[in-house]
This record gives C-alpha cells, sequence and structure tokens, in this order.
C-alpha cells in the first residue's frame, strides 16, 4: 500500500495557469493546415482558423500559446506577415523542409488565432538575424495604441486597436539555430534588445512581459553566464530587465541519433523514455539553484517554452516536417512533466509542450478535414484542474519498477486547491504490469464527496483517424473516501485526476 500525505494546510505558491501553455511554430502543418486553412477553404472555419482544432483547444483551456518559433523565429521578418495576402513576401523555411512559406498567417491572424482560443500571447522575437529596429518596431506596431505610422498602418491593415503582447522573448535557442552565440554575447544583445521593447502601457497587467533565452537542458554554464551578464552594471532605474528564463528539454529515450518510433517500442524502451522525462526535475531543480543565486526572490519565471516527446517522424512523411504519433507513453510522460511543474511553480512560470497541432508531441492531430485529440490532449483536459489553482504540500511513498536495469519510480502525483475550493490530485502510474493501492492521508480538508477520472490503456493504445476515440479519460469509480483520506488502487499504465469536494 503507497502511502500518500497530502497536508492541505501547507498552501504553498499559485500554480500559473501558464504551465499548461503550448507552442505553434511555421513548421511542417501545425500552423497550416492544422491550424489555418484561409477563409476560403472547405474545411470549416472562422477567419480562417479551423473550428475543429479551435474547439478542441478551448476544451483544454489554452493559456497561452508561444509563436511563430522555434528556429523559424530567429529568421522571421514580421513585415513580411502583414498587409494585403496576395502581397506578402515568400520566403524559404529553410529550417523545416526548405518549404516555401508564403507569409499568409502573419501578426493579425496570429491575434485572431489567440482571440478565438481566448488565451494569452507569447510572441517570439528575431535576434539571431533581425535587427533592434525591427524588433523595437514590431512591438511599436502592436502594442501602440497613440498616433504613430506604424500605428497607423496597424488600422489600416484593419486593426486600429492595439493587440495585447502578453510575453515577448528575447530569441529562441541563440546558443543554436538562433545564432550560434556564446551566453555572455548573446547576454549583451538581450541587454540592448530589450532596452527598445517599449513598455506603452503602464499598468502592471499590461506590461510586456520579456523573455531572455535560457539552456539547451543541462547547460548550466550558459544558466549562469546569462545571468552573471544580466545582473552586471544594472541601470538601477530599469527595474530588472528580464522577467523570465527560458529552458528547452525534449524527452528521447536515447538521444538524438536515433529517437526511437513513437509508436513502435519494447517495455524497456518505455521505461528508458519515462527516465528521460523524469530528469526534467533536476533540470529545474539544478537550474532553479542558478536562478536563486541572482535572483532569491524569484521574480525572474522559469519558463519551460518546450517540452515533451521527440521521436522519428511517422514512416513516409517528410522529414522536415516532425510529424509523429502519439500513445499512452506520450500522455504519461505529459502527466509525469505536468506534476513535476506544479511541484516546482515556485520558479516554474510557464511551460510550452512542443507542439500544438501535427509536430512532435501534439494535442490536436489532422488529416485533411479529419482531427483527432490524442492521448496528450486527455491529459490537459484532466490536469487543468491545476490550472491557477494552489499548490499544497504532498508526499508519495513510491518503489522502483523497470526492466534490463532501467529503474523508475512507479508513481507520481501532484495536488491543489482549486479556485472553487475543492482538492485536485493527480497522479500517474509507470509501471506497465502494476496496479498499485494507494492510502491518502489527508490533513486540513474535509472531503465529503469525491469523483475521479482515468486514461489507461495497453501502452501502445493510440488514436487513428480510423479510430479517432480508441483513447480517452472515463470516470474511474474506484476512489473511496475513508475517514481521514482517500483510498484507491491505481491501475497499471495510467493518469488518474480525483477531485474531493
Ligand atoms: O520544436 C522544434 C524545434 O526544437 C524548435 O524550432 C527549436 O527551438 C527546437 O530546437
Amino acid at each position: 500500500m503507497a502511502k500518500y500525505i497530502i497536508n492541505a494546510e501547507r498552501k504553498k505558491n499559485k500554480i500559473n495557469r501558464e504551465i499548461y501553455g503550448h507552442f505553434s511554430e511555421h513548421l511542417g502543418r501545425c500552423i497550416y493546415e492544422g491550424l489555418y486553412v484561409g477563409e476560403d477553404s472547405e474545411i470549416p472555419n472562422t477567419n480562417g482558423m479551423r473550428n475543429d482544432v479551435v474547439e478542441a483547444l478551448k476544451e483544454i483551456e489554452v493559456p497561452v500559446l508561444r509563436w511563430p518559433g522555434g528556429c523559424f523565429a530567429d529568421e522571421y521578418h514580421w513585415r513580411e506577415g502583414i498587409g494585403p495576402k496576395a502581397e506578402r513576401k515568400r520566403m524559404v523555411n529553410t529550417n523545416w523542409g526548405g518549404v516555401v512559406e508564403d507569409n499568409s498567417f502573419g501578426t493579425h491572424e496570429y491575434f485572431e488565432l489567440c482571440r478565438q482560443i481566448g488565451c494569452k500571447t507569447y510572441i517570439n522575437g528575431n535576434v539571431g538575424s533581425g535587427t533592434v529596429q525591427e524588433m523595437s518596431e514590431w512591438i511599436e506596431y502592436m502594442t501602440f495604441d497613440g498616433e504613430s505610422p506604424l500605428a497607423q498602418e496597424r488600422a489600416k491593415n484593419g486593426h486600429s486597436e492595439p493587440f495585447k503582447v502578453d510575453y515577448f522573448g528575447v530569441g529562441n535557442e541563440n546558443w543554436g539555430c538562433g545564432g550560434n552565440m556564446t551566453p555572455e554575447y548573446y547576454a549583451n544583445l538581450y541587454r540592448r534588445y530589450q532596452t527598445f521593447i517599449k513598455q506603452y502601457k503602464h499598468t502592471d497587467d499590461e506590461k510586456i512581459r520579456r523573455i531572455a533565452c535560457g539552456a539547451n537542458s543541462n547547460d548550466y554554464e550558459w544558466t549562469e553566464d546569462v545571468l552573471k551578464t544580466l545582473f552586471t552594471h544594472c541601470d538601477p532605474r530599469a527595474h530588472g530587465n528580464t522577467e523570465g528564463l527560458s529552458l528547452h528539454y525534449y524527452t528521447h529515450p536515447y538521444g538524438w541519433d536515433d529517437k526511437g518510433s513513437a509508436t513502435e517500442f519494447n517495455e524497456k524502451d518505455w521505461y528508458q523514455t519515462m527516465a528521460k522525462t523524469l530528469y526534467m526535475e533536476e533540470l529545474i531543480r539544478r537550474h532553479s539553484a542558478i536562478m536563486d543565486q541572482y535572483d532569491p526572490e524569484k521574480k525572474i519565471g522559469m519558463i519551460v517554452d518546450e517540452w515533451g516527446t521527440w521521436f522519428n517522424v511517422e514512416p513516409g512523411t517528410n522529414p522536415g516536417f516532425l510529424y509523429q504519433q502519439n500513445t499512452m507513453r506520450d500522455a504519461v510522460v505529459a502527466g509525469i512533466n505536468l506534476n513535476i511543474f506544479n511541484h516546482h511553480s515556485d520558479r516554474v512560470k510557464m511551460a510550452n509542450i512542443a507542439q500544438l497541432v501535427n509536430v512532435l508531441q501534439s494535442v490536436v492531430l489532422t488529416d485533411g478535414p479529419e482531427m483527432l485529440k490524442t492521448p496528450t490532449w486527455h491529459v490537459f483536459h484532466m490536469y487543468k484542474a491545476h490550472q491557477d489553482a494552489t499548490l499544497v504540500d504532498s508526499y508519495l511513498e513510491t518503489e522502483t519498477v523497470g526492466v534490463e536495469g532501467v529503474e523508475v519510480p512507479n508513481l507520481t502525483e501532484s495536488a491543489s486547491i482549486s479556485a472553487d475550493g475543492k482538492l485536485q490530485i493527480t497522479m500517474t502510474n509507470l509501471s506497465l504490469d502494476t496496479a498499485y493501492p494507494v492510502d491518502v492521508r489527508l490533513t486540513g480538508y474535509e472531503g465529503t464527496a469525491v469523483s475521479a477520472e482515468i486514461l489507461s490503456e495497453e501502452m501502445h493504445a493510440k488514436n487513428t483517424f480510423e479510430e479517432p476515440d480508441a483513447v480517452h479519460s472515463k470516470p474511474f469509480d474506484g476512489v473511496e473516501l475513508v475517514h481521514g483520506g482517500l483510498k484507491f488502487t491505481i491501475p497499471a499504465c495510467s493518469v488518474l485526476h480525483i477531485t474531493v469536494e
């Protein structure tokens, strides 16, 4: 019997809803086909955005959407994506398949998409191949509400009201595709570029939150050197120069060279994938420790703006499009990561799974007019209960599971109190063959009713266009309210969400 102690009296911090955020890049069939089909498409759409996809995204309450990349961001020139579509300049998408990008989805279309989804905006600017002037003018074009040539141009292009930019990333992966820079060089560029991200609005809510490019996985030196440079000789009147520092970490079981199949894997591959996923915990802890030295008050958020599984592309698809299927393995990976983010939500202020549609670990896949929700979508649907909830103290006794020397803890969890006062518990069972009885000792919370939902299938289970609903969350009536807590048995290979009220 696994002992699980939840002390609801020990309230910690708010779990920022942005932890449940997403990422959409001009890559493969994410933007075009996946999200945007154009007004003239036969696929039902509103102002060019697919109605079925927008509906699915609203159901999981997507809180924030990062755009336009990724690597694409550092070769994106915003002026090419505004104005009459027929006149927009075409470009080669050098990072992703060398396809021609017609720029029909640009700034106005992005804000329209976010309006329809009802989410916050996170735009990633171009440092790698763009100028300070270009970035500064983009900010003015989007957010200035007085009279200026750029604000007038925005109005001429159909939007007299300023757009609201909630987050702005100054470059992406500038240690790699964003310019192959050293940390000191990037950090100095960051200081310069961010100076010209003008705050045309002044209330705290209207402020654009600036995000600096953080580390690739375990590059702790990057974090240290960037922060050291950002904190050296700061203008005391500037009140700090960043609100966020990013972290990118993808899960692939054995390494970049052969990332393995998304759908054909054995038990060892499963546990290896779980072990690689759990490494996120160490990454957050160690990068946080460095951030704590510079920013002990945790004013700078850790922004995990690219995470998720990255496998070999589906056979027969364009290798530059990064299209992969999604199974129960992805679902458990998502559940583990989200539990880790919840536990570290004093520092992790946003996370964006890569990517929204048809690329890497997507929540939605499309094929022409068809759309399906992946197992990962169902995890986001269950975990949305944690958005803006208050994390509470919890401790779970675990044991080790695995095969052939690959060992991981059997269970992960997190617990919070949502705004409506209910206790929300999420748990993953990483074991492929063992169900575990769990004895929950609950302090500081008097539960009178309980409900639960579960995603539990064989490890390869997936949704296909022939069988789009093969994997979906179901009501789970195995949770019993007992004196002082709860009792239940979590099935093997599953993700569980319990609500106590
Ligand atoms: O998500 C795919 C790519 O992965 C992004 O463009 C890049 O930032 C990262 O390397």
